[in-house]
């Protein structure tokens, strides 16, 4: 499980294994600018501030060229977060439009921290 953290609000989203960050931002509430969703094209991109991702499937170098890999442009409907990351939106239309998933999201991250800081039993 990782965390999202979405500039520029600063929005905190947890993500479950295996889930794409766009398929994060979804389940977490929000709606945002999305095309194809099959990495197609291209209109999901952000741009990652820090962190690393991995395709779940090839992404055509049509779609992300060799420049946009190596200056950290994501596109969102094809990456997963390997750890946690800070991403940042390529206009301001993130919005939470569910914030009953949007709660739900925020008690799954407090309870996977929770977690994280306990002590382990012996
Ligand atoms: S929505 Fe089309 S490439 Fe991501």
């Amino acid at each position: 499980m990782a965390t999202i953290i979405v500039q520029p609000s600063g929005a905190e989203i947890f993500i479950s294994p295996d889930d794409t960050v766009l398929a994060g931002l979804q389940k977490a509430g929000y709606a945002c600018t999305v095309g194809c969703r099959r990495g197609g094209c291209g209109i999901c991109k952000v741009d990652v501030l820090e962190g690393s991702f991995t395709y779940n499937r090839r992404v055509a170098d049509s779609v992300i060229t060799a420049t946009e890999r190596a200056d950290g442009t994501c596109l969102s409907c094809r990456a997963v977060p390997d750890e946690d990351l800070t991403i940042q939106m390529r206009d301001a239309s993130l919005r939470l439009v569910n914030p009953l998933l949007g709660q739900l999201n925020a008690k799954a991250r407090e309870r996977a921290r929770a977690a994280s800081t306990a002590p382990e039993e012996q």
